[in-house]
């Protein structure tokens, strides 16, 4: 992939109907919906502007989008489950547009939240943001693991280790893995044209994982919170590209 400058484009393209569609679900998440409702409004607004949502039909996956709520670390189904005061949710959209993919997660929190919610979630954009900012060619996977994880640990939260990001293109899922904790100067170095996901995961208690009966929910083992965010990234000359950037400044709650 010498040439990587129309693979951006078209990243470009499927990252921002991602983004675009968690700024549109910023003013329809709140207390009394339900997250099949969330999954209904993300998938009407993807295929209105020309793209298909991936999980839909993906290994099985049976709804469009997925919703992670309070102690769900990932892959959450979208239910009948209402949302209340004080939760918190995470939302991850994978967008598909001319068959190439965005991939990108934003929390929500629902009413007023607790302080200890609160830490955990601007600690786990923090992470994300730390990691996404050392990004160059020449730097390894592992300084960014590093970066995670140290952030992370010193607040006394953990990094899940069972899931991971990964690499992104015309695939949903490709390699390299991308481990969200590691050690400096170690893994793969980083290349202009790599496009890849960082989606930390991170728990309040412990970062074990077990996954519920249904077959893709995970929830923390110690049933503590766990919160997550992701962006699809590209490494260029010079650094990086995030392809899932809100067009209007949504980075993490409060969003309106
Ligand atoms: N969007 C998730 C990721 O970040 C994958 C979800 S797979 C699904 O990689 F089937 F659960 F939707
Ligand atoms: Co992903
Ligand atoms: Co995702």
């Amino acid at each position: 992939m010498n040439n990587y400058i129309e693979k951006f484009e078209k990243m470009r393209i499927a990252g921002s109907l991602a983004a675009r569609t968690l700024d549109m679900l910023s003013e329809n998440i709140k207390e009394g919906v339900s997250t099949n409702y969330i999954d209904k409004l993300g998938y009407e607004f993807i295929r209105d502007n020309g793209g298909y949502s991936a999980p839909l039909y993906y290994r099985g996956f049976t709804k469009s989008l997925c919703t992670s709520l309070n102690h769900v670390i990932c892959h959450g189904i979208p239910s009948d489950r209402i949302l209340q005061d004080g939760d918190a949710v995470n939302v991850d959209v994978t967008a598909v547009v001319d068959e190439y993919y965005g991939d990108t997660s934003r929390m929500y929190c629902i009413g007023k939240t607790s302080v200890k919610l609160n830490n955990l979630i601007n600690a786990t954009y923090e992470a994300m943001m730390r990691a996404i900012k050392i990004l160059k060619p020449g730097i390894k996977l592992g300084d960014l693991g590093y970066e995670i994880q140290s952030y992370v640990e010193e607040k006394g939260f953990s990094v899940v280790r069972d899931f991971c990001g990964h690499g992104i293109g015309n695939k949903f899922h490709e390699p390299p893995n991308i481990l969200h904790y590691g050690n400096k100067n170690s893994g793969m170095e980083l290349k202009p044209g790599m496009t890849f996901t960082i989606e930390p995961m991170i728990n309040a208690g412990v970062y074990n994982v077990k996954i519920l009966n249904d077959g893709w929910t995970a929830v923390t083992k110690d049933k503590s919170l766990s919160a997550q965010f992701e962006h699809t990234l590209g490494i260029n000359e010079n650094g990086y590209e995030i392809f899932t950037e809100s067009a209007k400044g949504y980075t993490k709650p409060p969003y309106l």
